[in-house]
């Protein structure tokens, strides 16, 4: 099956990354927001991420237009009827994600493969939510998406060899290197990243030091791009908590449990650079 129409539910950071991948590499883009206010906030993030590219010399004008020209916004998932590969990235709730591909498996033909851009949910729960888990993967993306290398392809116990090796071709047709991994909780990155995030939260609760000291130590200690207060700010203090609690709830081991702090941050709105405020402040 050759894959040329891609469809995208969410776009918010995650999604519109996705989109702008997809159709810089070529593919035909529909991309879902449930209204509009949020679909044109989609749509100009990637308008922007684009423009960013241009400026860094990473991009040509002219391949601007044309990626754009290949992205369509809808807010009917009726839309993405035709599409041979549907890509959800949607909040990390699993009954919201459930649902959407459950409604998908009613509009799409048998053929069409549904992934999860999910960070840590069950992707074997989604699949046995439709009636195609043989045709439902883990296509994980980093964030920001235009930018890091790597896509996690994950294979659940039902997950066909065909419809693996079609989303192994077609992350590395986006020009993504390709991890491979089993559906579990976290994946490979995740796993690791995240009781990570969560131990630095707890260093600064505990006073070991200050932010930017934490952040220091593994931005010039290990040569991290980023330290990982900031990082939790750049993911979503959110975002975060929710793939910590997952984790915690799978594995009952407290190394994935999310510190006092980093809940009541979630609380108070504190949810990082996309709020204005996380751990650090950000002009809007
Ligand atoms: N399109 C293409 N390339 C772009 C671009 C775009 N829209 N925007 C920037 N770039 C390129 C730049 O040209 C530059 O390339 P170069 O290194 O070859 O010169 C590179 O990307 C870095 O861009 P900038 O110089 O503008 O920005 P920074 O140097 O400040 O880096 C960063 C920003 C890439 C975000 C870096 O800080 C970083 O790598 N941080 C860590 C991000 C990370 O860990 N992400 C994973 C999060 S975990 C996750 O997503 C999983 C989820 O499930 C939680």
């Amino acid at each position: 099956m050759e894959i040329t129409r891609v469809g995208i539910v969410g776009c918010g950071q995650m999604g519109a990354g996705i989109a702008e991948v997809a159709a810089k590499s070529g593919f035909s883009v529909i991309v879902h927001e449930i209204n509009q206010t949020l679909l044109q906030k989609g749509l100009s993030r990637i308008e922007k991420s684009l423009a960013k590219a241009v400026e860094k010399g990473k991009l040509e004008e002219s391949a601007k237009a044309s990626t754009l020209k290949k992205i369509k916004g809808v807010t009917g998932l009726d839309d993405l009827a035709d599409c041979e590969i549907i890509i959800e990235a949607i909040t990390e709730k699993i009954e919201a994600k459930t649902e959407v591909f459950g409604y998908l498996d009613k509009i799409a033909p048998k053929t069409t493969i549904f992934a999860s851009n999910t960070s840590s949910c069950s992707i074997i729960e989604m699949g046995a939510a439709t009636g195609r888990a043989d045709r439902f993967c883990g296509l994980h993306f980093f964030n920001p998406a235009p930018v890091m290398k790597l896509v996690e392809v994950i294979k659940t116990v039902a997950t066909s060899d065909e419809t693996f090796d079609i989303a192994k071709d077609f992350a590395a047709k986006m020009g993504k290197v390709i991890v491979t991994c089993n559906d579990s909780p976290g994946f490979v990155v995740n796993r690791l990243l995240v009781p990570y995030l969560l131990d630095a939260v707890r260093a600064l609760e505990a006073g070991v030091a200050t932010k930017e000291e934490i952040d220091n130590g593994m931005k010039l200690g290990c040569g991290h791009p980023m330290g990982p207060l900031e990082l939790t700010d750049f993911i979503g203090l959110d975002t975060v908590y929710y793939i910590g609690e997952i984790l915690f709830n799978e594995f009952k081991d407290h190394h994935y449990a999310s510190p006092p702090l980093l809940k009541a941050m979630v609380k108070a709105g504190y949810l990082g650079k996309k709020a204005g405020r996380g751990f650090y402040g950000y002009n809007k």
